[in-house]
């Protein structure tokens, strides 16, 4: 497959239906210009997030891995102004980053950005939870550290209300099934568990062969 074909197209796809603003080209650039890796969604991704949040009506929007917080606007935007987004950063840089970010675009006060290991700062979540000062999540975006996507699964399913999304980045990597230690195991617990339905898409685009994990919480 001719993947540099795949990115010529999203260009094209990108000039005919615009899904990138000023305010996000904004956030891509100022996180490439601050040096953070230069992972983050692409455009389309980025809006299909926003539509699909916006599809399932979710208000309480939860993101595993912000990097610079270009996908975070994106949530924050499908949420909508009586929505809100909670977002969790390992780097303290990518963290500041994305403050920077989300305020340069009016967003800060309805994002929050918890810095610290997702496993560290989940288990604070389910806290808040219990004690009623958080709302289950409606909507949950898994995009971090790969080799802990079966915990992070875990915790979505504990954090989330019945009908809930999960979607979970880069399942497909380089045209491959991501697996930790060559094992399918976060794949497999999906195909298992009771409280999830799962399909996993293949994409190709500007970020190559790539795909997602599109599942609802049951
Ligand atoms: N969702 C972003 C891209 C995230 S890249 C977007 O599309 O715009 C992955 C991010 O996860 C990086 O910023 C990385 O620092 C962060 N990360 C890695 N390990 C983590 C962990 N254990 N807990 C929380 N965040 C982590
Ligand atoms: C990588 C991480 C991502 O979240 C992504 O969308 C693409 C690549 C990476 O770590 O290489
Ligand atoms: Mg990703």
């Amino acid at each position: 497959m001719d993947l540099t074909k795949a990115a010529t197209v999203d260009e094209m796809l990108d000039s005919l239906l615009e899904p990138e603003d000023d305010l996000l080209l904004q956030v891509r650039q100022a996180s490439h210009e601050a040096g953070l890796p230069i992972i983050e969604v692409s455009a389309q991704q980025g809006r299909f997030l926003q539509l699909l949040v916006e599809m399932s009506g979710a208000k309480h929007v939860l993101e595993i891995g912000t990097l610079g917080g270009y996908s975070t606007v994106c949530l924050a935007r499908g949420a909508g102004t009586d929505g809100s987004v909670v977002t969790l950063e390992f780097d303290p840089f990518h963290a500041e980053i994305a403050g920077k970010n989300l305020a340069a675009v009016g967003l800060d006060d309805r994002v929050r950005i918890l810095v610290g290991p997702a496993l560290r700062t989940l288990p604070l979540l389910a806290d808040r939870l219990k004690h009623r000062v958080q709302e289950p999540f409606d909507f949950i975006f898994i995009d971090a550290d790969k080799e802990n996507n079966k915990a992070y699964l875990e915790w979505a399913i504990d954090l989330t209300r019945p009908g809930a999304t999960i979607v979970i980045d880069n399942v497909i990597r380089d045209g491959r099934v991501l697996t930790v230690e060559n094992k399918l195991e976060f794949i497999e617990y999906l195909g298992h568990c009771p409280f999830v339905r799962s399909s996993a898409v293949q994409t190709v685009g500007s970020k190559g062969w790539d795909g997602f994990i599109l599942a609802r919480r049951i």
